[in-house]
């Protein structure tokens, strides 16, 4: 059986992970700034992720909703800790489309409306809903395209409200840092109006966390860089360092009724163990004031590269953007200097979403690949 061909590859075929490093069959080792896509969050082959794993293997792997699961208080409860978000209700899924397509289902539920507001560049998933709120109409299949969506500019707040005053508008969803479409930041004054707006005519916010949450910013969610209160916040990538497992936080102002939602894997209790393990050691190594004080090493040492146009991005979402596009710099980097870097739908701007766990030494060793490479 062939397979579906839908992604062109890199040639590199990774076998073994250790922290910041894969390793392919002949193991040459490849220092991994890109994270599986922002999925490894706390190392590849951490010995604590990996003992929780085998211990919960021993003891039960999955069962279903219908039952008591204990691993889902304890993860609410650490999640509520470390994100001061306790008094939010969590809810379980698989990834980070899912994640989205429940908060939007949700927020509809909540008010009794169907459109949803969205912004250019916008990335979330590529479920039914999920897709339709994002900014690109070649992944929109005839399908999705009947959802009522409106996609508007980032600080733009006359078009925001002239849009909200039409009173149908279940929810505004936002990426406080767009990952895909390329670290764009809405600015403060624009998120203070967009709360306010939101109140004013009964809409809800959705923060879209699913790269940039679980500390990859420097703040355990990146809408925490903001004063700002969202009703939704979407998560999934790092939250299992590459085990699949996604949910919504929901303000306590949203009730749940019986049946509303539903899953049947989300929540099981591997996902559990494998999360759990993740906020245990983002806790114990200090990872989230770490990925703020790297990033900021970070953005020093790029000032220093003179082809540069824009440095983007906080903490460990980082980005920079050149004059050209970087597929083939990406290459060169990638084949000549075994390092591994993402792009997005910018082409022009390198993007870096390493494993919170990077030290100076490694962005070092970037930087003289990168003069080099240029
Ligand atoms: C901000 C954001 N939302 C949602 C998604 C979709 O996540 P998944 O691929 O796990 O469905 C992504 C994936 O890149 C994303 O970056």
């Amino acid at each position: 059986m062939k397979l579906f061909d839908v992604y062109p590859l890199y040639a590199v075929t990774p076998v073994r992970g250790e922290d910041v490093f894969v390793y392919d069959q002949n193991g040459q080792g490849y220092l991994d700034l890109y994270g599986g896509h922002a999925v490894i969050s706390i190392g590849h082959g951490h010995p604590h992720f990996k003992k929780r794993l085998k211990d919960q293997l021993d003891q039960l792997v999955f069962y279903s909703n219908a039952i008591i699961n204990p691993l889902q208080s304890d993860l609410a409860q650490k999640l509520g800790q470390l994100s001061c978000l306790d008094h939010y209700q969590l809810f379980m899924c698989n990834s980070g489309a899912e994640a989205n397509e429940n908060a939007l289902k949700l927020v509809s539920f909540a008010t009794g409306k169907s459109r949803i507001i969205a912004f250019s560049n916008g990335f979330h998933g590529r479920t039914s809903a999920a897709v339709a709120v994002t900014d690109n109409p070649k992944i929109i299949a005839p399908l999705n395209s009947h959802h009522p969506v409106s996609i508007l500019p980032f600080n733009d707040p006359e078009t925001l409200e002239k849009e909200l005053k039409k009173g149908d508008v279940a929810a505004v969803i936002i990426e406080f840092i767009q990952g895909v479409g390329g670290l764009d930041q809405p600015e403060e004054a624009f998120v203070q109006a967009l709360e306010l707006l939101c109140n004013q005519y009964g809409a809800l916010l959705i923060a879209d966390e699913v790269q940039s949450g679980f500390s990859r910013s420097g703040a355990f969610f990146a809408f925490q860089h903001y004063p700002v209160t969202p009703h939704i916040i979407s998560m999934a990538k790092g939250m299992g360092n590459g085990f699949p497992v996604g949910g919504i936080l929901i303000h306590p102002d949203i009730q749940a009724t019986y049946g509303m939602l539903g899953t049947t894997f989300g929540g099981n209790h591997l996902a559990c163990a494998a999360s759990l393990a993740v906020l245990e050691v983002i806790e114990k190594e200090n990872l989230q004031a770490h990925a703020a004080q790297i990033g900021d090493y970070f953005m020093t040492q790029a000032k220093t590269i003179p082809q540069h146009k824009y440095i983007k991005g906080k903490g460990l979402m980082l980005g920079l953007e050149f004059d050209f596009e970087v597929s083939e710099l990406r290459k060169k980097l990638l084949y000549d200097h075994h390092i591994m870097t993402g792009g997005s739908s910018n082409k022009n701007l390198l993007r870096l979403l390493p494993p919170l766990t990077i030290k100076k030494n490694h962005f070092d060793q970037f930087f003289t690949a990168l003069k080099h490479a240029l």
